[in-house]
């Protein structure tokens, strides 16, 4: 340890003799003893499926395995395989949402059952949060789930409603639904289809009864972000979802990201320590502040930096509010902070073979791997989605962390991401993912990304533009 010490922030590091098997490669956690059934209630138009969704990618990102189960999907399924047997057209128009139509409510309530079986099942193989994606809009459909879920051990069960009366929201909701190709009415007109829909909201609002069973565990949730009422929620992640839940709000925001300018070690090629900013990285960090401000116009901002001395000198000169957080600041390298990459490949091959190997998973000996990056970093995620305009001048081994929770990126992806000096990169929230935009300022820089070596599996390409976040998985009825 004492090695790590000295290394640390050193200028000329001479690298120590080679040693084999350093660096450790780090294993997911072990959750299985986790399973949480999260059952969504609420009317169509909601933003049930942004809560699921939103759920579904945080616990993702923390390695939770997590899976969506959603009713309709399932119906759309069935109905399709039944119309190609029958050579009959498939029918999601309203009268299906109908609680008079006798048949069409036993259908549903069947359908539901169906994916509830669906999700137990995927527990018991191994999964850890099964989400219900469905309006369980009764007491009584609620009161079946219970009963279901009583006959399994070791199952918790949290219902999600998600309760909104802002009528901007539900328009919003209902256009997203008809414009963007939603498969129920891909043979209709965007007018129809908006007919029909409100007349399917109108059916299950005959019917709707909000949560409030006292003997249940439950989440209510009113127009995201304003109100949320919590009953009989135990246990360490029921009370993680919950608050991660309570933290969400969907009010228009920017979040910036924008490494520090240029260090002095980026020059160098050295990795980690903590040094001053070279002259192109001072001409970034006085160029930055009219990039910000032409952008985020009257708006209030705060800035987020590490503690390390590059990030707060680059956001000496902006405007605003700013805070310092220790957990942005860069992955410690352990024993290679203060090296070249030449250098580490010299001094441990092995440990270089593996990082290349599993980068995120590889473990710095006295440091850090990706995986621990995103765990640290768990904090600042509850914060950002508490919060409004933020610009974080951070890192790049942060920055991609951060950048992978809001486009939902695979973790082989994540430390081959691009995040280049010199260039602010604009997150704006929408219902389902980001829109992105970068700025990359005329002040040249060196570039610090490594690809991944060509003998290892290479990373998937993706585009950095707006991502399309629900894609049907396929699923395959039980029956
Ligand atoms: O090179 C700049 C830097 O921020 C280093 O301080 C850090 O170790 C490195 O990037 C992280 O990138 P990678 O994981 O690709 O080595």
């Amino acid at each position: 340890e004492s090695t790590v010490a000295s290394r640390k922030g050193s200028n000329a590091p001479s690298p120590p003799p080679s040693v084999k098997g350093i660096g450790k490669k780090v294993a997911k956690p072990d959750y299985s003893e986790q399973k949480i059934v999260v059952a969504m209630v609420g009317l169509p138009a909601r933003g049930k499926s942004y809560l699921s969704n939103k759920l579904m990618i945080y616990l993702r990102w923390l390695e939770y395995d997590v899976k969506v189960f959603n009713v309709g999907q399932l119906r759309r399924t069935k109905a399709r395989q039944k119309a190609q047997k029958l050579g009959v057209k498939e029918n999601h128009t309203a009268e299906f949402f109908s609680h008079s139509n006798a048949q069409a409510t036993q259908s549903r309530d069947k359908l539901a059952e169906e994916s509830l079986e669906m999700l137990i099942q995927w527990l018991k193989e191994g999964g850890n949060v099964g989400i219900h994606d469905a309006t369980n809009s009764t007491k009584d459909r609620r009161a079946k789930i219970e009963a279901r879920l009583a006959k399994e051990k070791g199952m918790t069960l949290i219902f999600l409603e998600s309760f909104c009366d802002d009528p901007a929201t539900i328009a919003a909701n209902v256009e997203l639904k008809v414009s963007q190709g939603d498969p129920d009415y891909k043979d209709m007109s965007p007018d129809e289809a908006r007919k029909d829909f409100l007349r399917r909201i109108s059916e299950y609002e005959k019917v709707y009864e909000t949560i409030t069973e006292p003997h249940l565990s439950y989440l209510r949730i009113k127009n995201v972000g304003e109100e949320v009422t919590m009953s009989r929620i135990n246990g360490y992640l029921s009370s993680r979802i919950a608050f991660y839940l309570m933290n969400l709000h969907i009010r228009p925001r920017n979040i910036f990201f924008s490494r520090h300018g240029e260090s002095q070690y980026n020059v160098e090629g050295k990795i980690g320590g903590d040094s001053l900013l070279s002259s192109r990285g001072m001409q970034y960090a006085k160029a930055l502040p009219a990039l910000i401000t032409d952008n985020i116009g009257e708006k209030p901002l705060t800035v987020w930096t590490s503690t390390l001395k590059r990030t707060i000198q680059t956001a000496q000169y902006l405007p605003y509010t700013k805070l310092t957080w220790k957990s942005l600041d860069e992955l410690d390298a352990g024993v290679c902070d203060g090296m070249t990459y030449e250098e580490i490949e010299q001094a441990y091959p092995d440990d270089y073979a593996n990082r290349d190997e599993d980068k995120f998973n590889y473990r710095y000996r006295g440091g850090e791997s990706y995986r621990d990056v995103v765990v640290r970093l768990e904090p600042v995620i509850m914060e950002l989605e508490r919060q409004e305009n933020i610009l974080i001048i951070g890192h790049q081994a942060i920055l991609r962390c951060l950048y992978a929770y809001f486009h939902h990126l695979p973790q082989t992806d994540l430390p081959y991401i691009k995040i280049p000096l010199h260039t602010v990169i604009k997150l704006t929230p929408k219902a389902y993912g980001c829109d992105e935009e970068r700025y990359t300022l005329p002040i040249n820089a060196v570039d610090t990304h490594r690809p991944k070596p060509k003998a290892a599996k290479q990373p998937s390409t993706h585009s950095t533009t707006q991502r399309q976040y629900f894609v049907e998985e396929e699923i395959k009825p039980l029956a």
